[in-house]
Formats: structure tokens, sequence, C-alpha cells
């Protein structure tokens, strides 16, 4: 992320990178504006995730794309121009923030969030699976410690100024047992972790060796070092501030090492480097030889990437420009977006394909600092993930992880509600989780699918369209309208056809909402998570799947001003990723909530639907509200001064933990 420097020194003080303050404006809306979060009652205060205020549709373009446009696709893969590399259907998985994995998968082992699980196994069913990260700035300076009091997987120290002085965050082993639990019960979830880089004189490698020992093959991956290019702009850890390229291998170096001589880390070749923003680009740290000296450690290649910041709202003493969301938003609305995001990256990817590493998107979102109301929390958000995200697959990405943080900025995916609402109120899913479960269904379960740009329409950035090809043969197109227009004149109708193949009929998914500015009423196929506190994580509605005849093997697909479609080429390319209802696990809880589906586990495991009720209130939900009182709501634990010696006495440095 990209930050100011005092911006982000507030953000490291206080653990969390991607954080927006508290934006009093917009923090005390009732939400209840539309007709589907009314239910949800009224009187309530709002936070991020619940502001109802809506930005308005940017203009028609001028000129106004083409109405119709021809797609032909090649018979096969051997045929078909400019194919991706074999992409997995987990490409879309999220990085949650390490400080607030106990507010969205469960406070501890034995009690995990419902609606969490329901929203995996709705992924895992049709992608094959779900990839998650915890991690971020807080992962610089987490310690592990042997336990916590009363289960409780995290806490937040509390920090003095000096954050090269100051532990920021604790996590007990608890952490690894509950994301293990999560792996158990939804077949296919798979974590990353983050290990600390901010001291490689003083390493603490026991996430890494405990998370090995507990999550066992569900451990994708470790990545060592967050935003490494960022370090000597922030000071981050002591560093310089003319920290180079070199001094990250070297120290990069140490970490190996160490890895190397750790006989409690069995896995050596599974880290994730070199995270970097652009402000080094890949290039530049390969060019010290990287990739060589550290050949039999690196297992995945990853950059992160914000294409915007809202820092001027979150950090106004920090001198960055205050933006206006309504001015911002059209730059998330055409196919330039994503191109130019990775644009540094491109290169890089093809340096990791010829390794044969997975290059990933390992941290992003619409906007770091918070994201931008109106913007981040809109279907347009939802367009833009899933065409950027499709810009990253068709040029070689093997996945992309969309940032989670707590619950005041406008970007999460989805949101538990905080402790002190009421027991109804369960969680909110916003439009960019649609993105992820639409990008699954895109790519499909079988890990051969294979994406092209097929730069339609001419190549107008308002109408971007993909092919993926699964085994070979074409299995599903893609197709866009990020034009907001309700009199239906800027629907246009793509004609799709196979050279040398037989179309009798097509099937089609569509993502709509009544403009790209809409938050809550936005349905897949007919189905959705409703607005603010409403979801459990479960589609609700029926099911609504468009059957069009073809012509002489040629199939007209509308596409509305705003709405992505999804065009299924077969049966099977519909089947593998549409399961039957009865197919797909679900949870529920001991409240039973009307209309919910049997539990397939033990009720006793899961936490009730509405998230933080009961658990430990000291631990509070928004990390902004932290960052916003400059400290003052830092939590304070009166068991914390006891931790703390435990974690860094003599005694524990180096130790093997107790488990
Ligand atoms: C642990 O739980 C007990 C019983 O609920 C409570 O009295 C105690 O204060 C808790 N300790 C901490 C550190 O939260
Ligand atoms: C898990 O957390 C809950 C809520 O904080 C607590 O009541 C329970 O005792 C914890 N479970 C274990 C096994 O520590
Ligand atoms: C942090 O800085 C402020 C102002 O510079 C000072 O008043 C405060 O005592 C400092 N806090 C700590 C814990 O050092
Ligand atoms: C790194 O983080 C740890 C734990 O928060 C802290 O104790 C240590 O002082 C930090 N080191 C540096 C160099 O900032
Ligand atoms: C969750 O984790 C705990 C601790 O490892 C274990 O005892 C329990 O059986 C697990 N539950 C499930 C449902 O996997
Ligand atoms: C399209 O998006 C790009 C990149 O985000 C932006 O710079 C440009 O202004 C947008 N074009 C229009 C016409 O809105
Ligand atoms: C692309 O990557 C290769 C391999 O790292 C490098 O040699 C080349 O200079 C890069 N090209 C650009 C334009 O960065
Ligand atoms: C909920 O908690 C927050 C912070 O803990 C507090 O500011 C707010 O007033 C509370 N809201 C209600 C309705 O109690
Ligand atoms: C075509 O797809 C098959 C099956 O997924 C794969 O084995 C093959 O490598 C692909 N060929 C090309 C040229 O991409
Ligand atoms: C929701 O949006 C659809 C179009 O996507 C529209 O037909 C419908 O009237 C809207 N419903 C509400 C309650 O606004």
């Amino acid at each position: 992320m990209r930050c100011g420097t005092l911006a982000w020194g507030l953000a490291g003080l206080l653990g969390v990178s991607q954080v927006h303050a508290a934006v009093t404006v917009y923090n005390q809306i009732p939400y209840g504006a539309s007709a589907s979060s009314s239910a949800a009652g009224a009187g309530k205060t709002a936070n991020a995730y619940a502001d109802s205020v809506q930005l308005t549709a940017p203009a028609l373009p001028n000129p106004l794309p083409p109405t119709t446009f021809d797609l032909t696709l090649g018979t096969n893969n051997n045929s078909q121009n400019g194919l991706s590399i074999p992409i997995p259907g987990s490409f879309y998985g999220f990085s949650i923030e390490m400080s607030v994995v106990n507010q969205v998968v469960g406070k501890n082992a034995s009690l995990l969030q419902v609606p969490f699980l329901n929203l995996m196994s709705l992924l895992t069913v049709r992608g094959g699976g779900v990839h998650i990260r915890v991690g971020g700035n807080t992962q610089e300076t987490a310690t592990m410690v042997s336990s916590l009091p009363n289960g409780t997987i995290l806490a937040k120290a509390e920090v003095a100024n000096d954050t090269t002085q100051t532990p920021a965050l604790l996590i007990s082993p608890e952490m690894m047992y509950m994301m293990a639990n999560v792996s158990t019960l939804v077949d296919g979830v798979k974590w990353y972790l983050g290990i600390p880089m901010n001291d490689t004189s003083n390493l603490r490698l026991q996430i890494a060796e405990v998370g090995e020992q507990i999550l066992g093959d569900n451990i994708l991956g470790f990545q060592v070092g967050n935003e490494p290019d960022l370090y000597g702009g922030h000071q981050f850890g002591g560093r310089p501030l003319d920290y180079s390229t070199q001094d990250y291998f070297t120290e990069f170096g140490t970490v190996m090492t160490a890895i190397n001589n750790d006989a409690q880390i069995t896995v050596k070749k599974n880290i994730v480097g070199p995270s970097v923003t652009g402000t080094w680009t890949p290039e530049m740290v390969f060019d010290t030889g990287y990739l060589t000296a550290y050949a039999s450690n690196l297992g995945f290649i990853a950059v992160e990437k914000y294409p915007n910041d809202n820092c001027g709202v979150e950090f106004p003493s920090a001198g960055d420009p205050v933006k206006d969301p309504q001015t911002e938003f059209p730059s998330y609305l055409n196919h330039t977006s994503g191109l130019s995001i990775i644009s540094a990256f491109v290169n890089g990817s093809q340096t990791a394909k010829n390794l044969g590493l997975p290059m990933l998107m390992f941290e992003t979102n619409t906007a770091s600092c918070g994201g931008f109301p109106g913007i981040s929390d809109s279907f347009g958000s939802a367009l833009w993930a899933l065409d950027y995200g499709l810009t990253m697959a068709a040029a070689d990405f093997s996945g992309a992880l969309l940032h989670v943080s707590g619950a005041s900025v406008y970007y999460n995916p989805f949101t538990a509600p905080p402790t002190n609402q009421s027991k109804f109120h369960e969680w909110t899913i916003s439009p960019i989780f649609y993105s992820t479960l639409v990008t699954a269904e895109t790519l499909g379960p079988t890990n051969t699918a294979q994406v092209v740009d097929l730069q339609a329409n001419s190549g107008n950035i308002f109408t971007p369209a993909y092919a993926i090809y699964e085994n070979g043969v074409p299995a599903r197109v893609a197709l866009f309208n990020f034009m907001t227009d309700p009199s239906g004149a800027n629907t246009y109708t793509a004609t799709i056809q196979i050279t040398g193949a037989t179309l009798a009929s097509v099937q089609v998914k569509y993502l709509t909402a009544p403009s790209v500015a809409e938050k809550t009423n936005i349905t897949w196929a007919g189905q959705g998570f409703g607005g603010p506190f409403e979801s459990d994580g479960r589609l609700q509605g029926t099911e609504d799947v468009q059957t069009i005849q073809c012509s002489n093997n040629v199939c007209s697909v509308p596409v509305p001003a705003p709405a992505f479609a999804l065009v299924f080429l077969s049966d099977t390319a519909f089947s593998e990723v549409n399961p039957a209802a009865s197919a797909i696990p679900t949870f529920s809880t001991t409240t039973g909530k009307p209309g919910a589906a049997a539990a397939t586990i033990n009720p006793s495991v899961l936490a009730t639907s509405n998230g933080q009720g009961g658990a430990n209130g000291q631990i509070m939900l928004g990390s902004t509200s932290q960052s916003s009182t400059s400290g003052a709501g830092m939590l304070a634990v009166p068991w914390l001064s006891a931790v703390l010696a435990m974690a860094f006495g003599a005694a524990m440095v180096g130790r093997r933990m107790a488990l």
C-alpha cells in the first residue's frame, strides 16, 4: 500500500496497514435506504460496511461503444492465440490482516464464524479451493507466545511511540488450530502465513515452526518481508532511508539461512517473495541475484498493489491529497484499470512462468487506507475486481488475494457485525465478494483453465471480454458492460461462435445491479447476500439461469449496462461449477435461523453467526477505532505485561513452543 510516511508510521504503530480512520460524516449514517436492508431494523448505527451513501454512476462515454460485436473463438487451445498458462479456480482468495483474523475467522479453534465457513464453502465447491493469507503489515511485528488467556488467539499489545522497540501483536498456537479446523470443515481452504522480518538480527521463526507443525499440508507458504520496497521510506524496523535492494537481498538471505538450518521447518521451498509494490520492480530485486541465490527457498513470486489510496482522509495530517470518490469512480470502471495496475509486474510474471513458479498478487483491493466510500462498496467495485482478476489471469498470474481489514474499511469483501450489535444482526457481504464467487465459477475446479483477453469490440475499454478454455477447448466466455444506462440503449449483444464447432444453445448467468453505484441490490443469477447484516454466508433467492438458443451455431448474448455475463458453452462447463444446493456443505448455528439448511457438523463447535457476541469484548472489532483515537483506544489488558515478559524473556527466545 502507499501512504504518506506519517500515515504509515501511525499505521505501523497501531499494527494495521490498510485501515480507514473513522470518517464521522460517513460513519453514523443509519442504513436501511434500500428495500432489501430494511429488514435489519431501524435505528442502528452503521459502520463503513453499512454506509448507504451512493455515488452517481459516471456519464456515458463519448463516443459510445458499438452495441453489437462478434467473438469467434479458436477451436482449441492450439488454434486460439494469447491463452494464459493453466489458472486454478482458487485464483481469487483473501489476504486477512493478521490483527483481524479473530474478527472474521473465529475466536479460537472451538468457536468459528459460521458465515465465514459458508462463504468459503461456496467458493470451494466452484473453484476447488480457497487460498487465504493471514498477514499484512501486522505480521512484521507479530510474536508467537505459547498461549494467551482464555483461549484467545491474538492480542494487540499497547505500543509505545517507537515501533522499533515495542511488539504490536501477540498470537498463540490456538490461531493455527483454528485455521486447521477451518480446513478440516471446508475442504480446500489453504493458508499462507506471514512471518516477521522487522528485525533480522533477532529472528522470530516460531510462526513458521508452529504453523507447519499444526497446519501441515494446509500451509501453502510463508511470506517473508511485506512490501520491503517501502521499508526505507518508512524507516521500518530502524532501516535507513536509502534501504536498497541489496540490503533486502542480504536480510532476506539471513532469514533463508535460518529457515534452512531450522529442523522444525521441514518444507524449505515454500517461501513467498519479494512482495514488492512497484516502488521496486520485481526486476530490480531479481537483478541482485535473488532468484538464483534463493532458488531452493522460493515457492512463489509475489507482488502487492493497490491502484489508489484514500490516505488523505485516513491520515489528514500526513499531507496526502484528499480525493473525491465521485471523481475517482470512473477510473475503476474500465478495462484500463486492471491493465495499468499490473503493468509493472507483467514482465516479472513471465520470469515466474519460466521458472515454473506461481505469480501472485498477494495483497490488493480498490484503494489502500481504507478504500473509498461509494467506490469500494459499490457494484462498480465488483465489476472492477472481476475484470482486474481476469486481466491478471490472462497475464499468467496464478492468484490474487483481496485484503480484509477491520470493520471500518470500505473494501472488505465480508464483515462481521460489531460486538455491541444485536444478536439478530448477521454478516455484511460486500459487492466485491461476488467477484470472488464469480471468478471461481469462471475458472472452475479443473486447474486447466486458460484465459485470453479477447480485445472485444475493437478493444473498447467499457466492454471487455474473455474466453476460458478448459482441457484445451472453449468452456466459458466472460462479458462485461461497465456503463450504466437504465434506458437499455447501451445493452450490447455479443455474437459468439467457435470455429468449426456446433453450438445449439448456451446457458448464461448474469451479475446485475441497477447501477454501478448500487450497494445492496446485487444478484448473481437471481441470488444474493442482501444488504448490511443480512447474510449468514449462503446465497438467498431462486437461481435464474438463462438459456439462449443459437442460430447457425452463433449465439447472441445481450449484456445490459451495467452487468457481467458468464456464458457456459457446454453442459459440463456449467455443471462442474453449479453444484446442486444439496451438494454444498453449509453450516448453521444452534440458534437455528429460519430457512437454515441442516448443519453438516456438530454445531457445538461453531460460533453463533452474529460474530462477536459473548466473546472477549476487550478485543476491539474495528482496527480503525484504534487509529482514529491515536492509540487511546488501544487494547490494554491486565495480563498483557505478564505475557510480554513471557514472550521476550530469554528463556523463550528461540525455544520451541510448548504446545
Ligand atoms: C478469563 O475468563 C474468566 C472467566 O470468564 C474471567 O474471569 C477472566 O477475567 C478472563 N481473563 C481474561 C484475561 O480475559
Ligand atoms: C474460545 O473462545 C471463547 C470466547 O472467547 C471462550 O469462551 C472459550 O473458552 C474458548 N475456548 C477455548 C477452548 O479456549
Ligand atoms: C508518545 O508521544 C507523545 C507526544 O509526543 C507523548 O506525550 C507520550 O508520552 C508518548 N507515549 C509513550 C508511550 O512514549
Ligand atoms: C521487531 O518486532 C518485535 C516484536 O514486536 C520487537 O520486539 C522488536 O523490537 C522489533 N525490532 C525492530 C528492529 O524494530
Ligand atoms: C478443532 O481444534 C481442536 C484443537 O485442535 C480439536 O480438538 C477439535 O477437534 C477441532 N474441531 C474440529 C471440528 O475440527
Ligand atoms: C479508465 O481507467 C483509467 C485507469 O484507471 C483512467 O485513468 C481513465 O481515466 C479511465 N477512462 C475513462 C474514460 O474514464
Ligand atoms: C524482463 O525480465 C527479464 C528477466 O528478469 C529481464 O532480463 C528484462 O530486462 C526485463 N525486461 C524489462 C522491460 O523489464
Ligand atoms: C458500540 O461500541 C462502540 C465502541 O466500542 C461505541 O462507540 C458505540 O457507541 C457502541 N454503540 C452502541 C449502540 O452501543
Ligand atoms: C491445451 O490444453 C491441454 C489440456 O489442458 C494441455 O495439456 C495443453 O498443454 C494445452 N496446450 C496449450 C498449447 O496450451
Ligand atoms: C434491483 O435491481 C433490479 C435490476 O438489477 C431492478 O429490476 C429491481 O427493481 C431492483 N430492486 C429494488 C428493490 O430496487
